[in-house]
């Protein structure tokens, strides 16, 4: 499969993994590229292991250790994992007795972790999907981190929308000859882009405004066009926005229906305006819907879904049970079809939201005179004669 753009970060990561002992942070959205970023290194070696969003214990670790080759001359404390390493006990020594205190017997057992990397080097254990960690494999990464033996690496990527823990403070206190990095993949740009939809398909077309770089959706959207589908938002794509959303709080949930209704960055304002959520919940709403990734502020104080996918796949999940949640006139029938414009259309549902022609100018980034020519030609279109009546509509 082609790979595209990437240098510097290909660079700046091949570049600190190659002075271990290091901890790497590698942060982007579902689909930017982390896990082929880290498949496109050559040196140094890699384990990895997943966490999984069913978060069991060390499960993770488990992973990459499985299928290890440790050298012969281990050391005793390592046969702590033959009940966790069923597949290489043959390979550790014997297990040594149980102790009483079961903290006594995590520190043990994070010791052998540490003693089985170091046998393995040089090598890099890689933790994807961070954000799923389970509380044991939390602790255990935090005591890796600061204890990293020579010649090993840590690599720990995530989704900074869908973490409850932060991850960076493991970096708070590593003693001072373990180095650390931070990487942040963003989305590839629009020629970057361009290049990737060519090289997957002949004649793919413009797939920046729909995939807005991110390479999966690029992928999907290609796929979609090869077998002669309308390029729509991809079952992944959609799957991945709608369990977000769903893990949000109702009121941000309702500001992010709102703003796919809109269809435009709007202000905080007009979202709770739309949403029906009162300005006293509004806020923390917001804030939770930006801090999960479901919104961005996309100008000064202007809020909008992140992708025209993630946006198309909302429109289509407001259920009628969910439609009555939201501000009625939401809900309200949209004026006979052909006879607004969409511009029209727009002003009229925040006018029918009760929003006076400078805020609905505000909203649209358009004059407030602007406004009221487009409201009194709706009207006049609607055969309404004031703008109270449009509630009603
Ligand atoms: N720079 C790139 N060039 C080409 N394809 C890419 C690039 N980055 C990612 N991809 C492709 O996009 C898809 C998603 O990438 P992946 O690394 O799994 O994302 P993440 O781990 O961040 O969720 C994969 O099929 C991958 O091969
Ligand atoms: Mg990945």
């Amino acid at each position: 499969m082609p790979f595209v753009g990437r240098k510097r970060e290909l660079h700046q990561l091949a570049e600190v993994l190659s002075r271990p002992p290091v901890v790497v942070l590698l942060e982007g959205e579902a689909g930017v590229g982390k896990t082929r970023l880290l498949h496109e290194l050559h040196w140094p070696p890699l384990t990895i292991g997943r966490c999984h969003p069913m978060r069991f214990p060390y499960g993770p670790v488990v992973e990459a250790l499985r299928d290890a080759s440790p050298p012969r001359d281990l050391n005793p404390i390592t046969g702590a994992l033959r009940p966790l390493l069923p597949e290489v006990a043959h390979l550790l020594p014997p297990a040594p007795p149980p102790l009483a205190d079961r903290q006594v017997e995590r520190h043990r057992l994070f010791r052998a972790v540490l003693s089985l990397l170091g046998s393995l080097r040089p090598i890099t254990l890689v933790v994807e999907d961070v954000h799923w960690v389970d509380p044991d494999t939390r602790e255990l990464l935090a005591f890796l981190a600061r204890c990293l033996p020579a010649a090993v690496n840590l690599v720990l990527t995530y989704r900074a929308e869908d973490l409850s823990h932060p991850v960076a403070e493991m970096l708070a206190h590593l003693p001072p000859h373990i180095d650390h990095a931070e990487i942040a993949l963003a989305p590839l740009d629009p020629g970057e882009t361009a290049e990737l939809a060519e090289q997957l398909l002949p004649h793919p077309g413009d797939l920046w405004p729909l995939s807005r770089g991110v390479p999966s959706a690029i992928e999907q959207l290609a796929r979609m066009l090869a077998e002669g589908r309308p390029p729509g938002t991809p079952p992944a794509l959609r799957d991945a926005v709608l369990l977000r959303l769903a893990s949000v709080p109702l009121a941000a949930r309702m500001l992010v229906q709102a703003a796919a209704v809109l269809g435009e960055p709007a202000t905080a304002r007009t979202l709770a305006a739309l949403a029906g959520v009162p300005p006293e919940r509004s806020e923390r709403a917001l804030a939770e819907a930006v801090r999960r990734g479901l919104l961005v502020e996309s100008a000064p104080g202007r809020y909008d879904l992140r992708q025209p996918l993630a946006r198309q796949a909302v429109r289509d999940s407001i259920t009628p049970a969910a439609r009555r949640r939201l501000h009625r006139h939401l809900d309200a029938p949209a004026p006979p079809q052909g006879t607004l414009s969409p511009r029209e259309e727009q002003v009229v549902r925040l006018a029918a939201g009760g929003l006076t022609n400078r805020e609905i100018a505000e909203s649209l980034v358009l004059s407030p005179r602007t406004v009221e020519v487009h409201v009194a030609n709706a009207l006049r279109k609607l055969g309404l004669t004031s703008r109270r009546q449009l509630r009603t509509t």
